[in-house]
């Protein structure tokens, strides 16, 4: 069950603090503080959602008080209504000053007290939960990619094995029918152990990619060409397989730029899958890369001749959870995650498509 929000009364004249009491208990929790140095005290301890605070208290009045709660990081974010009989515009504009959110006039009026308190539990109740969804998609987001990299390897991984298997195969049989050609041995070794180091890169990298993803925020100086070159370390063996000619087409000497490397390797996973799902039936498949630079931004365009996008749909391809595919399919987050980290870039993308033409997406990050 939801617990009721909590709110704090401060009023040094207990009959006041009884009245609103009165009127709130029914929806709220209230606690009472009669005092600035008992209202700081019971904020700090018990962290209401709201406090509504008389201005003209003895000692510390209200004014202080607020300014106390605002400097205080752990109370700082507690919306404050003032109370207060004065109607100047002076002490109205001097509670704002002191970080107040909203006043209330004394005497109360029933009914605005209840809209009031209402309306700020309800704006905090909504910022509450966009936070946590947000957290919530991040979570998702994760598990996605995550699902994305897995196959990835498999992928990968499976080619170099199959030949280094393949090899110890034949130099077994080699050995048992005593049939040894040592020129095509040592040839075949080279080959074999090529595919380790391969696999040695991919393993190499993954390792990175875990490590870098716990300080997922720290942007380092970036290259580009070098965040595409990994991610094909990942995708390249699936684009192959699904018969896709790739071609980049870089400027030479490109500037760097400050980013997350591996969260620009999770916005080319995510255009390299969608591509290769576009461009499942299309003949003379192609993947076209442009990297140049251009008034201080880097631009990446990453088309496709696959499928297309109809005009409509465009509006909201970079929408959470919109998606096209059958279930099992797509979740519809690949594309809001590469709209996120590019944001996080302070950078721009956009979409240009024409149906059973192609899609084009252009990518602008300030370097
Ligand atoms: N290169 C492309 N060509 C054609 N359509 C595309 C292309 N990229 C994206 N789309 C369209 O945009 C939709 C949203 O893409 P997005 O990557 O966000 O989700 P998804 O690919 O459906 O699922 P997920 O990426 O979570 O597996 C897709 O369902 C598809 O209709
Ligand atoms: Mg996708």
């Amino acid at each position: 069950m939801e617990t009721q929000p909590r709110i704090l009364i401060v009023d040094d004249v207990p009959a006041n603090a009884k009245v609103l009491a009165e009127l709130l208990s029914s929806d709220y929790i209230v606690s009472i503080a009669v005092n600035g140095h008992d209202a700081i005290e019971t904020a700090l301890l018990t962290k209401p959602d709201l406090i509504l605070l008389d201005i003209i208290m003895p000692g510390m009045d209200g004014y202080e008080v607020c300014k106390k709660l605002k400097a205080d990081e752990s109370s700082r974010k507690i919306p404050v209504i003032f109370l207060t009989g004065q109607t100047e515009t002076e002490s109205i504009k001097k509670g704002f000053e002191a970080g107040a959110e909203d006043y209330i006039t004394k005497p109360f009026d029933e009914a605005i007290v209840r809209v009031r308190v209402g309306n700020h539990i309800r704006k905090i109740k909504t910022e509450e939960e966009s936070r946590l969804n947000e957290i919530q998609m991040l979570a998702v987001s994760k598990l996605a990619t995550l699902g994305e990299v897995a196959t990835g390897i498999a992928h990968e991984i499976n080619q170099p094995l199959a030949y280094i298997s393949g090899f110890i195969q034949n130099l077994e049989i080699a050995f048992e029918k005593n049939n040894i050609d040592p020129d095509k041995i040592k040839k075949n070794l080279k080959t074999a152990y090529r595919q380790v180091v391969r696999i040695t890169d991919i393993i190499q990298h993954l390792r990175t990619f875990g490590r870098k993803d716990q300080e997922e925020k720290q942007k380092e100086i970036t290259n580009m060409v070098k965040v595409l070159d990994n991610t094909l370390l990942i995708m390249g063996e699936r684009i192959r397989l699904s018969n896709i000619d790739l071609k980049k087409i870089i400027e030479p000497d490109l500037p760097a730029i400050k980013g997350s490397s591996n969260q620009l390797e999770q916005v080319f996973i995510n255009l390299f899958q969608n591509s290769v799902d576009a461009l499942s039936s299309a003949k003379e498949a192609e993947i076209r890369i442009k990297m140049y630079s251009d008034k201080n931004m880097l631009i990446t365009e990453f088309a496709d001749n696959g499928e297309g996008i109809d005009k409509e749909i465009q509006k909201k391809i970079f929408e959470p959870f919109y998606t096209t595919k059958e279930v099992g399919k797509g979740t519809g987050l690949g594309l809001s995650i590469v709209y996120g980290i590019i944001q996080e870039h302070n950078g721009s993308v956009a979409c240009e498509s024409e149906i059973n033409k192609g899609t084009t997406f252009i990518i602008k990050i300030p370097i």
